[in-house]
Parts: structure tokens; sequence; C-alpha cells
């Protein structure tokens, strides 16, 4: 007898997961890591990162790095943005790391897809790069608020104290560059039109530059502000009229603009990766350093398996939990 129609589609899903895992890198399982002294018994930190197959090494770098710099190890708790169901992402997270907790969340690339214009690089117009977006609606609606890394980042400090940074009256707290040149962001089409301009108006201070892969947020202001319609405002407008050039970032400068909680520049240490085009080495910004970020088109893994590390991409090496002799090696 022939299969019901209602398992066509599961079927295919198992076939789909099945060639997905085929292709996964295997990794080395991650100590354990426990509390230190000082843990509250009712505060658990919440990272909310995307998951995939191409930046798999980077997010398991990022959460390596995470728990072992972190005072409460025992008390995160990371929720990760996958497309699709995918059995095979949970197990690699499960084994790689037995002890963590950690919740999947599905998210349907076509709800964003019908609003992405094709940017200046194409890594970048992935749908699971817009998750950020959706968080306030991916993640339960019990949870006040989520930690937001991108996966090409390593912490090298306590998480405990970013996650529970004061955002006063605003839904996102980021570091702030304000000697960063704004108008950049967006086109003359933009700033020549007065409609377009004017959603600065009534801000609580200049709008300043901040990048996107590092976010505090506070899941109950974002629903209350209505910011995922927003942001799908400005996305829409894009698709009209080519206001920006780059991704999912000149949204978030749009509608949050001047309405951030300014953090420690420490804690986004980014560039590493360099520039959209080339991806040359970069040097850090002065000052301190809790977070490394390598934004821009180089990321440390492949330039490592290249033989042609960037200086910087040597730090990223110690989180690296690619099994050695993997058929992923010797690319
Ligand atoms: C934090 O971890 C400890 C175990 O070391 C546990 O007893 C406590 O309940 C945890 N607190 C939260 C809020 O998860
Ligand atoms: C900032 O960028 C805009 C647009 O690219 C440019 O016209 C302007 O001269 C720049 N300002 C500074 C201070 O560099």
């Amino acid at each position: 007898m022939p299969p019901s129609p209602p398992f066509f589609p599961f079927l295919l899903l198992l076939l789909l997961s099945a060639a997905a895992s085929y292709a996964l890198p295997a990794f080395r399982e991650a100590p354990a890591f426990r509390n230190g002294p000082h843990c509250p018994a009712d505060a658990t930190v919440h990272i909310a990162m995307t998951l995939d197959s191409t930046y798999l090494r980077g997010s398991t770098a990022a959460v390596f790095s995470i728990l072992q710099h972190s005072s409460c190890p025992e008390n995160i708790t990371f929720h990760f943005i996958t497309a699709a169901p995918d059995l095979h992402l949970g197990r690699t997270v499960s084994t790689t790391f037995p002890s963590l907790e950690f919740h999947l969340h599905a998210f349907r690339p076509s709800v964003v897809l019908p609003m992405i214009s094709s940017s200046i690089r194409p890594a970048l117009d992935d749908p699971l790069n817009y998750a950020r977006i959706y968080l306030a609606d991916l993640l339960p609606e019990s949870l006040p608020r989520v930690l937001y890394f991108d996966s090409d980042l390593v912490v090298l400090d306590d998480v405990g104290p970013l996650f529970n940074t004061p955002l006063g009256s605003h839904a996102v707290a980021a570091p702030l560059y304000c000697h960063a040149n704004f108008s950049a962001y967006f086109t003359r089409a933009f700033w020549s039109n007065p409609r377009y301009t004017s959603t600065f108006r009534g801000r609580p201070s200049e709008p300043c530059y901040f990048n996107t892969g590092v976010m505090v947020i506070d899941l109950r202001k974002w629903r209350e502000g209505n910011y995922r319609e927003k942001l799908e405002g400005w996305m829409k407008v894009r698709r009209r009229v080519r206001i920006y050039e780059l991704g999912s970032l000149p949204p978030f400068l749009l509608v949050f603009g001047g309405d951030v909680e300014g953090v420690e520049h420490r804690w986004n240490q980014h560039g590493l990766g360099g520039d959209n085009m080339e991806g040359r080495c970069r040097d850090l910004h002065p000052g301190a350093v809790s977070l490394l970020h390598w934004s821009g088109k180089g990321k440390p893994w492949l330039r490592l398996d290249s033989k042609r590390p960037c200086p910087l991409d040597l730090l990223w090496s110690p989180y690296d939990l690619l099994k050695r002799g993997s058929v992923f090696d010797d690319r």
C-alpha cells in the first residue's frame, strides 16, 4: 500500500535532513563547565544565536567561549534559531555540549524572503541573517530579555553583567559608535526625502552607528513597541526605493538609531573579518576586549583552513572544536 499523503512531507523532511547531516562536520566534546561560588539561584542568562550548517563551526566555538568564561555557566540557556526543524543540528549541539541547556526554535525563511533585497554581499542576504528581527516572536512570551550573538565571534569575559545591562527606557542595548559616519549607511534617495528622514525626529539622542551582532534585547518592550513591524516596514520601503545598500543592518539603524542604550566598546570588537568585499586583516580597536567579532567577509575558520590566517585569527583557534581527522579537516 502506498503511504498516505500526510507521510510525504515527513519523508521528504527525513531525506532532506539526512542529506544535511551528511555534510555536517564532527566536533570534539567540550568539557562540562561548573558554576562558581556566587551564582544566583533565580537568574538565568538567555542567549539567542542562529544555527546552520555553514556557520556551525563558528557557533560551536562561540558557545564554547561563552561557557568557558562565564562565572555561572550552568545558569545559561541557549536559544538556537534554525531554518526549518533540523534534528541533526540539535544532535550536533547535544553531543558537543552534553550538559548544555538549550532549545531549538524553527524560523521559516518564507516569512522574510519576500522582503529581502539583494545587498553587496550574498552572505548578508541569507534569511537566517534576518532572524534577529523575529526573536520576540520566536522565543517564549515568558522570557523578559535575551542576549543576541552572531555566530562569528568569541567571548572572552563573563556574559552575566552584559546580560544584566540596565536598559532604561530603551528596548535595545549595544556598543555605540558615534564617530562613525552615520549618513554613509543610507543613500541620497533616503537623505533627500523628508518623509524618510523624519523617522529620527524626537529620538532621545542623535542616531549613532551600532553593530547588530551583539545586542541586549528587552523582549517585552520590543513587543510593546511593535519593532518587528517597524523593521519590516523599512524592508518593504527598500523593495521599492534603494534607500540603503547593506542587508539587515540599516533597518535596525533606522528604527533604533538614537534610541539605544550604550554598552562598553569592549563587548564588540567587530570588523575582524575585514570589509565586505575583500576581507583583509584588521587590527583591534584601542581599549579592552571582552568579545572578538569577525564581522565582514573573512571568517577565521576559513582563513585558518586556507593556511593564510590573519594574526588575530589565532585568538579564535583555542575555541575551535572541529574534530581533527574528520573529513573537513584537510579542506
Ligand atoms: C543555577 O545553577 C545551580 C546549579 O549549580 C542551580 O542550583 C540553580 O537552580 C540554577 N539557577 C537557575 C535560575 O537556573
Ligand atoms: C559622510 O558620508 C556622506 C555620504 O557618504 C558624505 O557625503 C560625507 O562627506 C561624509 N562625512 C564625513 C564627515 O566624512
